[in-house]
């Protein structure tokens, strides 16, 4: 790593790019006045939070074996990007929930390009939950353009921005990184020990997940992520930048990060785990990505009345005799958005 930051003058350039981003966001994020939020604004101070050594240095950081005194150095801040869209689906709204009920964050972020974030009536069941208070909050995030002057794809500028923004939000905090389809089942506390974690599943010609993230601030690999889209944004590509390219280097090196070979985020049959059948199965799992977008891969019907694909909602959610029905459940107060 030292040979890669000293021999490096581009890499040098982009750090000071990147930290100009990471003001430029800094300021765009705590701008109080400008925002018309419908949770509290927060004063700068209440982002940081009581992990030690902030400012650590990791060089020759071991993530097989974590911090040596197994302290946390990952804060327990969690971060969603909702990009383009001010209202917020009931499955979003049960994901962010599973993430205050599992991880209990200090924090949990919203970070979002809508001026006006309301997000409408699953958003007020999260915003007036009892446990979401003081630990909500949205940020702004803006939805960016282009990366290291290269445009982003049109069609999928709120994909590849999404991206590149859960790098950007990591940089700025640390924290747990979670797409707003992923569920959180169990603590990820384990993990805050390692400089950054991420899902690898052991699978031929399997790479990582980018849906769920956990990092300090400072890791290493955060940073050699962002550089690798330097000349090398595939627009065109879906998950070059975000899965394929970071694997790639991951390969050659790692020990960047802690690798969770099981039940963070899998990829491999998440559709038939989530939407096919009742069992207890999905309560091993740490995260679950739920591929919300991806019904079509089930296959099949659960039953006529339990038609996939589905706008899930509280109502019809309980018509299916499958996890997912669970997995709301658990976590979602059904009282309090069904007027029955
Ligand atoms: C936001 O997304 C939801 C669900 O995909 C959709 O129904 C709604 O029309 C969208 N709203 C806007 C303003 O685009
Ligand atoms: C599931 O049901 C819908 C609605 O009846 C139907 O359009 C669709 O073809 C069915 N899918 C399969 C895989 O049978
Ligand atoms: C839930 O979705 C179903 C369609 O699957 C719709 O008929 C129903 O009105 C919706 N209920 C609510 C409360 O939005």
């Amino acid at each position: 790593m030292n040979r890669f930051r000293n021999s490096n003058i581009l890499g040098s350039c982009a750090v000071v790019f990147l930290l100009g981003i990471t003001i430029f966001y800094w300021y765009q994020c705590c701008d109080c006045n400008a925002k018309i939020l419908p949770v509290k604004c927060h004063d700068r101070s209440s982002v940081s939070v009581s992990v030690r050594g902030a400012d650590l240095d990791f060089d020759g950081f071991d993530n097989e074996l974590g911090s040596p005194t197994g302290e946390y150095v990952v804060p327990n801040i969690v971060h969603f990007i909702h990009f383009g869209n001010g209202s917020t689906t009931f499955i979003q709204a049960v994901c962010i929930l599973a993430a205050i009920k599992n991880q209990k964050p200090e924090k949990l972020l919203i970070h979002t390009d809508q001026r006006n974030f309301d997000g409408g009536r699953y958003w007020h069941v999260v915003r007036d939950h009892p446990l979401a208070e003081g630990v909500v909050h949205v940020e702004h995030l803006p939805l960016p353009e282009s990366i290291f002057e290269q445009p982003l794809s049109q069609g999928w500028r709120m994909f590849h921005g999404s991206d590149i923004g859960r790098l950007q939000v990591l940089m700025a905090h640390g924290g747990i990184y979670l797409d707003m389809d992923s569920y959180v089942v169990r603590s990820l506390d384990d993990f805050r020990r390692y400089e950054m974690t991420l899902g690898w599943e052991d699978v031929s010609g399997g790479g990582i997940s980018n849906q769920v993230i956990l990092a300090h601030k400072n890791a290493r690999f955060l940073k050699e992520w962002m550089y690798s889209y330097k000349d090398d944004y595939q627009s065109r590509e879906w998950f070059y930048n975000a899965g394929v390219r970071p694997t790639q280097l991951l390969r050659e090196r790692p020990h960047l990060v802690h690798r969770v070979k099981r039940l963070l985020a899998e990829w491999t049959d998440p559709v038939k785990l989530v939407y096919v059948g009742l069992s207890k199965d999905w309560t091993i799992h740490y995260a679950i990505h739920l591929l919300i977008n991806h019904q079509y891969m089930i296959g099949r019907n659960l039953s006529q009345t339990a038609t996939y694909p589905v706008v899930f909602n509280e109502t019809n959610i309980l018509l299916y005799e499958a996890n997912i029905r669970d997995m709301a459940l658990a976590v979602y107060p059904f009282d309090k958005t069904n007027p029955l």
